[in-house]
């Protein structure tokens, strides 16, 4: 189906030329409109919106969000130029982390952004970061021997941010300041959700203990970043790597990128590469913990794949089974939970206008988990994913990288990553939640397990 061929599925949508405002979803209270449901139960009030149209009005004070809440309307809305990067998740993002980043610009700016960084992650780059992933993957599975419980979130947001870092930022210093990066962007990221869903400006200036963490921890990553481009830069080396690409960036006049954008695009590749890696991990753990038949069905398949030796980089396109999982525990637990865009005209999305300025919203999460999409849709079956199968899943039912000009550049490094660390953990550990685990998820900047503990039995 062409995008331009995109209309409404939902019974009530209209057909006529003319687009019609879209309906407004029941349950909004005088003076707060639908906030307290979305701070209540958000993946829940999400899920239910599709019963009331394909594109529905929520109200959060005086303020209102247009919720495509179909497959088909947010490929649409992903890939038409009418709508840019942009709302409240946007500004906080960029108040926080930098504006000069590709995540949060726009229009040329974003357009040459890209063509810098994208060659770090085409297909044909992602082999050679296939050694430190492999070792990254091992070391992984390794720390979980000591027999004690394994604290998921803390070691998986390690093993992202590490191999994020190693592979894009190469150098020998890494190590140790992947570590300090680590603590600070666990801590950045908790405050920034806070300071989202809690908008309260002033509160967060007091010099209160919570506040002095978070301003610590953020002053501290800008600090990591600027020491990695300034070493990097008196080293005169030039590694074949991001930071290669962004320190030799030219703006659109030929001339050298800005300090300040070298600086808020490490950030930019930093933050998303370390939070949803580090939370897909977390998340395929709890998948190995929940579903053994699964775990034993990866840790059969490497070891037809790579018998006695370690699983390599070279391996992952054959571990298909393996893939599968990871797909799967993408649909289910997708950590990009919700994503938000700006109408910059008005605008016909599929039969309903969208104003100018408006800010709309979509959640991967509700349109991953439709019973109109997917059938037995809450049950855990990797094997939709098989090629005979997966033609019955609808266009744009499943993209947790996003579609279209902002669809995530690490999508191949990430699958190719969650790959290696899955295999890695299930051929060697059977996994089991320890006591104090807590796997519900909680909702935050993204989806993750409220606090996952568990124990590796050896195999
Ligand atoms: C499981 C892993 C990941 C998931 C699920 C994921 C998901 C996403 C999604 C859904 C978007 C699109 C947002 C939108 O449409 O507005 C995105 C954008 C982005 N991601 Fe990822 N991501 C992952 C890993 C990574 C990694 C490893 C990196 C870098 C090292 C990265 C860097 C970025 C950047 C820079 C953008 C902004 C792109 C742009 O606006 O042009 N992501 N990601």
């Amino acid at each position: 189906m062409t995008v331009e061929s995109v209309k409404p599925a939902h019974p009530a949508s209209p057909t006529g030329p003319e687009p019609i405002e879209p309906p407004l979803a029941p349950g909004a209270v005088p003076g707060l409109g639908h906030g307290g449901k979305l701070v209540r139960d958000p993946l829940g009030f999400l899920a239910r919106l599709r019963d009331e149209g394909d594109v529905v009005r929520l109200r959060f004070g005086p303020k209102t969000v247009y919720a495509v809440t179909t497959p088909q309307l947010t490929g649409a809305l992903a890939l038409n130029p009418d709508f840019h990067v942009a709302g409240p998740l946007w500004e906080s993002l960029e108040g926080l982390l930098g504006g000069e980043g590709v995540a949060t610009a726009n229009g040329p700016l974003h357009r040459r952004q890209r063509r810098t960084v994208q060659p770090a992650f085409r297909l044909d780059a992602i082999p050679a970061y296939g050694p430190v992933m492999e070792e990254e993957a091992r070391d992984f599975a390794a720390r979980m021997a000591s027999g004690e419980p394994f604290d998921c979130t803390a070691e998986s947001f390690r093993v992202a941010v590490r191999i994020a870092a190693r592979c894009l930022l190469r150098g020998e210093y890494m190590d140790e300041r992947a570590e300090r990066l680590c603590a600070a962007l666990a801590t950045v990221f908790r405050g920034m959700y806070r300071r989202m869903v809690i908008p309260a400006g002033p509160l967060y200036r007091l010099p209160l203990p919570a506040n002095r963490r978070f301003n610590r921890a953020l002053a501290d990553l800008h600090r990591l970043v600027d020491e990695i481009v300034a070493e990097r830069r008196a080293s005169g080396r030039r590694p074949d790597d991001l930071l290669t690409a962004l320190l030799e960036a030219e703006d659109g006049n030929g001339a050298p990128i800005g300090e300040q954008e070298i600086h808020d695009q490490v950030v930019a590749f930093l933050t998303p590469g370390g939070e949803t890696v580090g939370t897909t991990v977390m998340w395929l753990l709890q998948v190995l913990t929940e579903h053994p038949g699964h775990a034993d069905a990866v840790c059969a398949e490497v070891e037809s794949v790579v018998g006695d030796r370690p699983v390599t980089f070279a391996d992952v396109h054959r571990l298909s089974h393996t893939n599968n999982v990871v797909v799967e525990a993408m649909r289910l637990r997708p950590v990009v939970w919700i994503l938000a865009r700006r109408a910059v005209a008005e605008t016909d999305l599929g039969g309903y206008r969208i104003p100018a300025g408006a800010d709309i919203m979509y959640s991967p999460y509700a349109i991953q988990r439709d019973p109109r999409s997917y059938e037995r849709h809450l049950e855990f079956d990797p094997d939709r994913w098989l090629p005979e199968r997966v033609r019955a899943v609808p266009k744009y039912a499943m993209r947790p990288f996003g579609v279209g000009n902002r669809k995530c550049p690490g999508d191949h490094f990430s699958m190719a990553l969650l790959t290696l660390v899955t295999a890695a953990v299930a051929r060697r550990w059977r996994l089991e939640q320890a006591p104090g685990s807590n796997a519900t998820p909680r909702v935050g900047i993204t989806l993750r397990p409220r606090r996952l503990l568990v124990r590796a039995v050896p195999r």
